[in-house]
């Protein structure tokens, strides 16, 4: 496939939500049900959020929560089923770790189920002892319950 075409973008101002649902429905089984006003609120608190462009089509989505110094994950990291093995999905981890807020980060953490041989092409390491998960109410439910401040993660 002709990639040169093909932009990646860091405004958060372009992701068209309608686009990024269908996109995670196709691609991500771990976020299939996501609502769009959630999705909007996960992008309003994400920096970088990063996207892939085919003309006016989104083709690939990944986000990244950091704190700018000692600690950063990257999220949702999905390229459209259509467009894998073309070299997106690593770019699209590239340009998430190389964005200012994230790129002198002490530790870039992630979760995954199946990509570990991926993530490993991109220098990520195998990291058995840290991870420990709260599964928290939907945000719906939350939102019901007076909104409790907890750590909320999402498994791949
Ligand atoms: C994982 C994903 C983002 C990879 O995207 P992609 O565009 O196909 O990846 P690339 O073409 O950039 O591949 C980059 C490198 O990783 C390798 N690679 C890609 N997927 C791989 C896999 N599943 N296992 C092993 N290696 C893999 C490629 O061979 C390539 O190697 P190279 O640089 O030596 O050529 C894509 O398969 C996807 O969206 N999967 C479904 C969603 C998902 O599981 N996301 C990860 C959640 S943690």
């Amino acid at each position: 496939m002709d990639c040169s075409h093909i932009q990646f973008c860091t405004q958060k101002g372009k992701i068209d939500l309608e686009q990024l649902q269908e996109l995670f429905k196709i691609g991500a089984f771990w976020a299939r049900n996501r609502q769009q006003e959630d999705l909007k609120i996960a992008i309003d608190n994400s920096n970088p959020v990063v996207s892939i462009w085919d003309e006016a089509k989104l083709i690939g989505f990944a986000r990244a929560t950091s704190d700018g110094v000692y600690r950063a994950a990257i999220w949702d990291v999905v390229v459209h089923p259509d467009y894998r093995g073309l070299g997106l999905g690593g770019k699209l981890v590239e340009t998430v770790l190389s964005h200012p807020s994230v790129n002198r980060v002490e530790r870039v953490y992630l979760t995954t189920t199946h990509q570990q041989s991926f993530y490993k092409h991109i220098g990520f390491e195998y990291n058995d002892t840290t991870t420990m998960v709260l599964h928290n109410k939907s945000p719906y439910q939350l939102i019901e319950s007076g909104n409790r401040e907890l750590d909320v993660t999402s498994p791949y």
